[in-house]
């Protein structure tokens, strides 16, 4: 290729780049991450109406229907990366599972986001599973805008709101959009950036936009129908906020050290014309990564990408599995040939897809901050890097710890070889963390994860593809901590500790085990919260 022809690839790529947006919603179960994505999409143009999401997501409640749709190629796949375009901005929105499937993987795909749309219920606040998965956006600093949904339910008032994310994440919350009304009152939405007032009008089920008239503060405040001491309240409000925004220090929402928080009702469709009309400048377009040697792989580079997910077993009849890859540079092209770092094996991607809705659409060309997926070879683990021409590794996915443990064992003795095999290759995979049992005797093994459904995945794996039936029976553990590789003088101190075990996983790591949370903050007194990871990248 000329020198010309070579240039201006390169600015496509850094144009195309530049108009992705890929991102993942945080929050916790019923907070109405599922109703906002649908909304999004028919906002984006990309449903015509809402419903379909919510439907399917009513067939994903039990454990079991779970166990039986992963082996569905269309649900689960489709579940990994929802796309959009809007106004010329492409969305890659990642899909985080919820509660009952809330695993391993859903911290990972957050590696995959240039940022997070933490999602909060106004009565809630932040809750439990968004201060987990927040943990990451913030470990890897990265943007989190809020919203606050269900503002037409009786909840905290949005001042308390505000206080309420900052006293739980430590972050400054400034409010980008305030709600105007509360509870059965909530009517609209005053734009603290556009300085508009957006009063909306209830449709039916929320299955179509919302139909609004947009007023000003100053004149246009007569022409409503909102009461006198409406209109005082919310003029006060105004003044009292309205330079949040503007000043926000932009610095320290690039790190999520600040978050913009936009109000509004997923369900009614009230606030979500303000939110998206921001959404495209927040959100940054795809980040550099920095290679494991600390060296930045630019956008325009040739091609590289990380595998963020693995989903094996899609098709019952094919042993297969799946790979989730995030492309990191240059363009992606089907049946581009790369090569595996690692093992150095050429792989060509021949099948990659990707899938909006019940469509399945083999994807031609994608971009930085795109998500591909191929079938694994077999060799692939989380984490691995693919690459074309110039040879990089990366090293973004950390171990997170487990937070759910369980001894196993197998009652059948001719079967403990395929336990110990079978094991290691789910760990290999990321499916579970796999440990030698504290000073255990003979065949038990010990199982961390960080959801408890993983504890089913493993079983229903074990059982199906290594014949092997596990026996798993509870461990009194309350949390874990990864330790440096030469930690010598540390595992000793910890050793000596009570009710602190040291063990190693598959690969050798040394990790450190409590059996209560005093017996943690114990350990963090004698050897240093320093020394104890809750997340440890090589
Ligand atoms: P999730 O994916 O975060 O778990 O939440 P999901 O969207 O499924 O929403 C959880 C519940 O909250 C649903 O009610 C949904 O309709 C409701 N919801 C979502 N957004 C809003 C909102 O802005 N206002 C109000 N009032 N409710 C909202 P459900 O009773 O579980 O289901 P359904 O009967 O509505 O189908």
């Amino acid at each position: 290729m000329s020198q010309a022809a070579t240039k201006i690839k390169e600015n496509i790529i850094e144009r195309e780049a530049a108009r992705r947006r890929t991102f993942a919603i945080i929050s916790h179960p019923d907070a109405g991450k599922t109703t906002l994505t649908e909304k999004l999409l028919l906002y984006g143009g990309a449903l015509h109406e809402a419903g379909s999401i919510r439907a399917r997501k009513a067939t994903r409640h039990a454990a079991s229907d779970w166990m039986s749709i992963e082996q569905d190629r269309g649900i689960s796949v489709t579940s990994s990366v929802l796309r959009f375009e809007k106004d010329d901005i492409k969305y890659n929105l990642l899909d985080t599972p919820g509660h009952k499937d809330f695993s391993e993987d859903t911290l990972r795909t957050l590696v995959a986001a240039d940022s997070g749309l933490m999602v909060i219920d106004v009565a809630k606040g932040v809750e439990e599973q968004t201060e987990k998965l927040f943990e990451v956006c913030k470990m890897r600093r990265v943007p989190v805008i809020t919203f606050v949904n269900k503002c037409d339910r009786p909840g905290m008032e949005p001042l308390e709101v505000l206080s309420n994310v900052e006293n739980k994440l430590g972050i400054e919350a400034i409010p980008a959009s305030w709600p105007v009304g509360y509870g059965q009152k909530f009517q609209g939405i005053y734009d603290l950036i556009g300085k508009e007032l957006h009063l909306y009008r209830k449709s039916e089920h929320g299955a179509k936009k919302a139909e609004m008239e947009i007023f000003s503060l100053d004149e246009g405040l007569d022409e409503t129908n909102l009461s006198e001491a409406e209109k005082e309240q919310l003029q006060e409000e105004v003044m009292l906020i309205e330079d949040m925004f503007a000043d926000m220090d932009q610095d320290k929402f690039k790190v999520g050290e600040a978050s913009p928080v936009f109000f509004g009702s997923a369900l009614n469709n009230f606030g979500l014309d303000v939110f998206l009309k921001y959404f495209s400048d927040l959100a940054p377009s795809p980040q550099i990564y920095s290679d494991a040697d600390g060296n930045e792989r630019e956008l325009d580079e040739p091609f590289s990408g990380f595998i963020f997910k693995l989903q094996a077993n899609m098709n019952p009849d094919h042993r297969d599995c799946a790979a989730f890859i995030r492309i990191t540079s240059g363009k992606f092209e089907r049946g581009l040939n790369v090569i595996h770092e690692g093992t150095g094996k050429k792989v060509k991607m021949s099948t990659p897809h990707t899938l909006m809705g019940d469509e399945r659409n083999i994807l031609e060309e994608a971009y930085p901050g795109d998500i591909v997926s191929l079938f694994s070879p077999g060799f692939f683990r989380i984490g691995s890097t693919l690459y074309e021409k110039e040879p990089v590794r990366f090293n973004v996915i950390p171990l997170f710890t487990p937070e759910h443990f369980m001894k196993v064992s197998t009652k059948d003795p001719f079967k403990r070889k395929q336990l110990r095999e079978g094991l290691k290759q789910l760990s290999e995979e990321g499916v579970v963390h796999v440990f030698e049992v504290p000073n255990g005797v003979g065949n038990e093994l010990l199982l961390g994860t960080v959801g408890v459904l993983q504890f089913e995945v493993v079983q229903h794996r074990m059982q199906g593809e290594y014949g092997v039936e596990l026996y798993m029976q509870p461990v009194n553990y309350h949390a874990a901590r990864w330790l440096p590789q030469e930690a010598d003088d540390i595992i000793k101190k910890l050793e000596s500790s009570y009710s602190t075990h040291v063990t190693k996983d598959m690969e050798e790591n040394p990790i450190v085990l409590f059996e209560s949370a005093y017996a943690l903050s114990q350990a963090e007194e004698k050897v240093g919260g320093e020394n104890l990871f809750k997340y440890k990248q090589d």
